[in-house]
């Protein structure tokens, strides 16, 4: 089997790595994929947003299936145009059609889903440039923070959490106001829920789902969470606190549901879901989901599955997802992500790395790398996804930390305290 992967991050480096160890001959390719990607398969460079370049490197390498890592080119509509296009009949694709991506593409979609299936999410509205004097009346009635999502996707950035009121009104005139181009158009603005969030993650065929490793991520640039909101800093999994009794809440009233609820109303959907939560005094609740696998959550999560992923994925084509197995590693996975100096404002790229070659105890996933005339130099803010196991977290990132110390570039930053949350669960 030929399989594609859509993507250039650490994310679908994780993904690469861990199709890479199948028993099952396998030929990988990327596309445009990375330098860590490269190691493992053909880098084909092709944007997954450029369609018709994707339909050709399918055709020309007799894919049959295509792994899409990121948001965009799903709300875009990639598995629509792929399954749809008779030359490409029998072509799997892991990830949902845009009807299906609109729990990410959509906030207001998402809220009205959850809604209609009882999925426990923050109450909310939605509104638009028209209804601006009826979301003032609507945040009067709501305590402080205000929260105000763009309805669109907006690269993280479309969410503000706001505790004076007359800023959320004026912040709230600007999104509606174009801030955010088209995806601001309508803005959801919801109660604030209190608590300490992680993330699960299934995979689902449709019909049947298969829970992976859950994930706590940091997305604070400075320690202790604080600074301005990044991709993510570094992830850890399992969450210490998603005991098994929460965990089972998790799948009672968020997973099943998800699952059940897209399939009653027509969505055929089969890729992964990530559920982002907030464990509010021991119950969960939906605060976003995305119609992919997070990063670096993917850095942490993958490694903890001990069977074969492309089993899963195999399953999820085949629609038999139910009689394939998922072994879960009762270790504990850390990643700590290396970004170049200035991120998530404006940073400089090119700088030469070196020391990668020097890390013995860790896997270092590729993010935003790229080889320029054979030297390996970044290409981005984040740069570089360190990740380790352990038998205790604290083991783990003891050896991230060590493995970190070892690669260096200009203006090099990374977070210390990944992790630092979980020790009172842990320790
Ligand atoms: P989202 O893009 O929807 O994940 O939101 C970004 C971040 O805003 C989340 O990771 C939470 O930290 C925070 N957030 C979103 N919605 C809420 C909410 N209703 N209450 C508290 N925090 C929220
Ligand atoms: N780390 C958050 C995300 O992938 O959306």
């Amino acid at each position: 089997m030929n399989i594609l992967i859509l993507g250039s991050g650490g994310r679908e480096h994780a993904i690469t790595w861990k199709l890479a160890q199948s028993s099952r001959p396998l030929k990988l390719f990327a596309a445009p994929g990375n330098p860590g990607t490269a190691t493992l398969a053909v880098n084909i460079p092709v944007d997954p947003l450029d369609f018709t370049g994707v339909r050709q490197a399918i055709l020309a390498n007799e894919i049959g299936m295509v792994v899409v890592g990121p948001e965009v080119p799903l709300a875009e509509g990639i598995a629509d145009f792929i399954e749809d296009d008779p030359a490409l009949a029998g072509v799997a694709v892991i990830g949902p059609r845009r009807a299906g991506a609109m729990l990410e593409g959509s906030k207001d979609f998402a809220k009205g889903f959850m809604k209609r299936h009882l999925i426990p999410t923050a109450a909310y509205e939605t509104f638009t440039p028209e209804t601006f004097d009826d979301a003032v009346k609507f945040m009067r009635k709501l305590k402080p923070p205000y929260v105000l999502k763009a309805d669109g996707l907006a690269a993280g950035k479309g969410v503000l959490i706001i505790n004076d009121f007359d800023e959320a009104v004026r912040e709230l005139k600007e999104m509606l106001g174009g801030r955010f181009g088209t995806a601001g158009s309508r803005v959801v603005i919801e109660e604030y829920l209190n608590g300490i969030e992680m993330s699960a993650f299934v995979v689902t065929d449709g019909s049947s789902y298969r829970i992976l490793p859950e994930a706590k991520d940091y997305k604070r640039i400075g320690e202790a969470d604080t600074g301005k909101n990044t991709g993510g800093m570094g992830a850890v999994s399992p969450v210490p606190f998603a005991t098994p009794e929460f965990l089972a809440k998790v799948e009672d009233r968020i997973i099943k549901p998800t699952v059940e609820g897209l399939k009653e109303e027509g969505i055929d959907y089969r890729g992964f879901i990530f559920f982002g939560l907030m464990n509010v005094n021991g119950d969960p609740f939906v605060i976003e989901y995305n119609a992919r696998l997070g990063d670096p959550e993917t850095e942490v999560i993958l490694p903890r599955i001990g069977s074969d992923l492309y089993d899963l994925l195999e399953g999820v084509a085949c629609r038999d997802l139910a009689s394939r197995n998922t072994v879960i590693l009762p270790e504990t996975a850390v990643t700590v992500m290396i970004v170049s100096g200035g991120y998530p404002d404006s940073y400089g790229k090119g700088f030469p790395v070196s020391g990668t070659e020097n890390v013995t105890g860790s896997t270092v996933f590729h993010a935003g790398t790229k080889t320029d005339n054979g030297r390996l130099v970044t290409s981005g803010g984040r740069v570089l996804a360190v990740t380790s196991l352990g038998k205790a977290m604290s083991d783990a990132l003891s050896a991230s930390y060590m493995s970190v110390r070892e690669i260096s570039f200009e203006g090099l930053y990374y977070r210390k305290d990944i992790g630092f949350d979980l020790k009172n669960y842990t320790e």
